[in-house]
């Protein structure tokens, strides 16, 4: 696992776009993992300028996306559909026919669950991964106690994630206390894990989920099963990081990242 702390929050953006751009350069029908969230849409953005302004293609690329709530079309304004049309489908030249989410209006959870991980494998996998991080330390809806094998699934959330998300919904009861998403067994399963974190209140979760026990009980720590994850971060969400010199230290020493110092 390799972790980076970045001066400011665009920084962090800014090299996670330029991970993921580069991945793709390398393998334009790559499948994408993505993640939704408040901490993304500048991804999202950065991504666009890049397709813009840069010419970068997404044509051959597939993406499947962590999650969505259950009960919401995906024309709700609420859905995840909707925030991925609008933050970067519609802004891309992906094709909408290779992009896919969890249906939230399944109407049997089970069989959604199992029809959703059977696509990601005959898409091939997912190449690379795209990960925030709840409050509660949830990847995806991976909630706490979510078991580390856990499969693509219909989920409960917890109050916290209630308290985060449900200011974004017009009226805050609207919010699903349902979702379906991928597993942490399904995520671990990605060739590549980015993770994203910005944000001073995200400080003490990113401390718990990289350097704190591996347990089901934080499920971010399951990056520190993988073996090619990069946890991007901004100065604000890395303070409390007790090995913050080694990291810095092998930034600058890797050669791997000559290109992005
Ligand atoms: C949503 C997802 C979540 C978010 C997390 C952080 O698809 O995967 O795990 O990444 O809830 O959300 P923000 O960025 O809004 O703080």
């Amino acid at each position: 696992m390799d972790v980076i702390v970045r001066a400011t929050t665009q920084d962090a953006v800014k090299l996670t776009a330029r991970l993921m751009a580069d991945e793709l350069r390398k393998q334009p029908d790559m499948v994408f993992g993505l993640a939704t969230g408040r901490t993304m849409e500048a991804v999202y953005a950065e991504l666009a300028r890049m397709h813009r302004e840069e010419g970068l293609n997404f044509t051959h690329a597939k993406s499947f996306n962590l999650d969505e709530y259950i009960g919401l079309a995906g024309d709700d304004v609420n859905s995840y559909r909707y925030y991925m049309n609008k933050h970067l489908f519609n802004n891309i030249n992906i094709r909408p026919e290779n992009t896919f989410l969890p249906d939230g209006t399944a109407a049997n959870p089970d069989r959604e669950g199992r029809r959703y991980d059977e696509a990601i494998n005959n898409a091939g996998g997912v190449t690379l991964q795209l990960l925030g991080i709840g409050r509660d330390g949830h990847i995806g809806f991976n909630e706490p106690g979510s078991s580390l094998r856990s499969r693509t699934r219909a989920v409960c959330l917890t109050p916290e994630t209630y308290e985060q998300n449900s200011p974004l919904f017009a009226r805050r009861e609207d919010m699903p206390m349902r979702a379906f998403t991928m597993g942490v067994g399904t995520i671990l399963e990605s060739q590549k894990i980015l993770m994203l974190v910005t944000g001073d209140e995200k400080a003490e979760i990113l401390a718990a989920a990289v350097e704190g026990p591996l347990t089901a009980m934080v499920s971010g720590s399951a990056v520190q099963l993988h073996n090619d994850a990069v946890v991007i971060v901004d100065e604000a969400a890395g303070r409390l990081l007790k090995h913050r010199a080694y990291y810095d230290f092998s930034f600058q020493a890797d050669p791997r990242w000559a290109a992005y110092r």
